[in-house]
């Protein structure tokens, strides 16, 4: 699969769709951080960031048990592998613990999805999956965003 992203908006115009309108990522929702002892990761990460996590949550779906932690108005997401099959255990025997996605938050996670394969990026998933603390997510393809795993989330909101 050939990969044409767009790129060059001001020779090109007429390729580019609108940029910045209210649906585009809007923030940076979270840093996904692989680590092989959750259990110690949140008290390596609470003596670093001098606060606990506030929730644990397991994804079953996704072979991961999770935490969060905040930090101002960032948040942090230790990712553990519950099973071989987890991407995040394939993640640490790759690359050893470390980050691994940033998450994005965005208003309507289809639109976007659409608006981003329709630049050429890889996305991993073509429905958006029910992510940890209450998200629609889709991962799109770090072969498409220089190395990163790009996580877009929607707040499933109920
Ligand atoms: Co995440």
């Amino acid at each position: 699969m050939g990969f044409s992203l767009k790129i060059n908006c001001r020779l090109e115009t007429s390729f580019c769709l609108p940029l910045g309108k209210p649906n585009n990522m809007q923030k940076i929702e979270h840093i996904g951080i692989a680590v092989k002892d959750l259990e110690k990761a949140n008290s390596l990460y609470a003596a670093l960031l001098g606060v606990e996590h506030y929730k644990i949550e397991e994804v079953a779906s996704e072979f991961v048990k999770t935490s969060f932690f905040k930090n101002g108005p960032n948040k942090i997401e230790l990712l553990e592998a519950t099973s071989e099959e987890s991407a995040i255990a394939k993640f640490i025997e790759k690359k050893g613990e470390g980050i691994h996605h940033i998450a994005f938050a965005v208003e309507d996670i289809r639109a976007e999805m659409k608006r981003l394969e329709g630049l050429g990026f890889r996305l991993l998933n073509k429905e958006p999956k029910r992510g940890a603390d209450n998200k629609w997510v889709c991962f799109i393809h770090p072969k498409s965003a220089n190395g990163v795993l790009v996580e877009l989330c929607q707040d499933i909101g109920e």
